[in-house]
């Protein structure tokens, strides 16, 4: 059964998105956890799966990286498994971003999972991105502060970094299916009063540090000719040594240009923001499917699903999937992003299956049986 998400977007985009935190109590007003503690521990096991356990036993903070083996000498309190993209790999755990597939779908990062014991946490810090962190089984007290950018921020083990004390905000109990939206910025600190999960929704932007350094990347490779500044209305300085408003005004300019080219900076930005941020469970066709063969599943009924959490993104007309562009039209971009499961009768003309065939062989979609065998 999935949760179902009950609130009102208009406002809480307009009082709460990347403005302050908010409590969404029962925002799942039936919420079933849907992964076990020991399903999470599992796949804390995989090495594709991003997972750490942080414990504070006896005032002592310390963090191991996954995978893990075994969890029998950690106890019964002060520990907690964090395991990041499991939207990736668990397809229950997974529903629950569906209902925040309506925000805009280049800034979703992943759903973290936290299994905690009581007194666990990960202590009190500041985190880089907007998160719904959505309330499982057991009891968590969330202490948050205002945002200031002069706190003070520590390193308590030298993979955990904490901010100093603030004064709380908000100092609430969550229990299931109660939402604590916390957007960038503001310090937090969830201490778990018995045993319980959490489920975090997380939503990340890019820095303008980040952006310029990646486009920068994108137009060294893309333009490898030279665009020189060149001033031909030139007259002689008063001060040759000083440089000129108007040169300086150029130099910004032949920059700018450049970022506000669409047929650069939206091909580039395609690309950029389609590439995984976690480990993806995609495994290339081998030997991969000859064309007659690949038409033949589909006309005989096969499905295609897409990879969970496959990053699919549209940018101006053209689409774009895991770092590279989809040479398709946008109608079928359309459905290939809004559909996790395509039938033949989506795809059938012969450019349209041609395409498809290179990324079910890349390993981008992939058929019912293509998993199983896996499986085996
Ligand atoms: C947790 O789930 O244990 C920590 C989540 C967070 O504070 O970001
Ligand atoms: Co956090």
């Amino acid at each position: 059964m999935q949760n179902k998400l009950q609130i009102n977007w208009d406002d809480f985009l307009t009082h709460y998105w990347q403005k302050k935190p908010v409590i969404l109590r029962k925002a799942f007003p039936h919420f079933v956890d849907p992964i076990t503690p020991d399903e999470l521990a599992g796949l804390a096991m995989e090495e594709e799966l991003d997972s750490r356990i942080v414990s504070n036993k006896n005032g002592v903070w310390d963090a191991q990286f996954g995978p893990f083996r075994e969890y029998d000498h950690l106890g019964d309190t002060n520990w907690s498994l964090l395991v990041q993209a499991v939207d990736h790999w668990h397809a229950g755990a997974a529903t629950l971003i569906e209902p925040f597939r309506c925000l805009p779908q280049w800034q979703f990062e992943d759903l973290m999972i936290s299994y905690a014991t009581k007194g666990a946490g990960v202590g009190p810090h500041i985190d880089n991105y907007d998160v719904f962190i959505i309330q499982g089984m057991g009891t968590r007290r969330w202490k948050v502060g205002d945002r200031n950018e002069h706190y003070k921020q520590f390193n308590a083990h030298k993979a955990l970094l904490h901010v100093e004390e603030y004064d709380p905000i908000i100092d609430e109990e969550l229990t299931a299916g109660d939402i604590l939206y916390l957007p960038i910025g503001f310090p937090h600190n969830g201490v778990s009063l018995n045993e319980s999960l959490s489920y975090s929704v997380g939503f990340r932007t890019q820095t303008s540090q980040d952006l310029l350094s990646h486009f920068a990347d994108y137009v060294i490779d893309n333009l490898p000719r030279g665009i020189f500044y060149q001033d031909p209305d030139l007259h002689l300085p008063n001060d040759p040594y000083q440089l000129q408003n108007n040169e300086l005004s150029k130099l910004q300019n032949q920059m700018i240009d450049l970022i506000k080219t669409p047929a650069l900076f939206n091909d580039w930005f395609g690309q950029y923001i389609t590439q995984p941020m976690h480990e993806l469970n995609i495994v290339p066709v081998d030997p991969p499917y000859q064309q007659d063969e690949f038409n033949d599943k589909l006309q005989a009924g096969d499905l295609l699903h897409k990879v969970p959490s496959i990053r699919i993104l549209k940018v101006g007309d053209k689409g774009y999937i895991h770092g590279e562009k989809i040479a398709l039209p946008l109608p079928i971009i359309d459905l290939l992003c809004r559909h996790d499961t395509l039938s033949y009768q989506d795809l059938a003309d012969n450019a349209t299956l041609n395409v498809m065939r290179d990324l079910v062989n890349k390993g981008y979609w992939y058929f019912d049986e293509d998993e199983s065998e896996e499986e085996e």
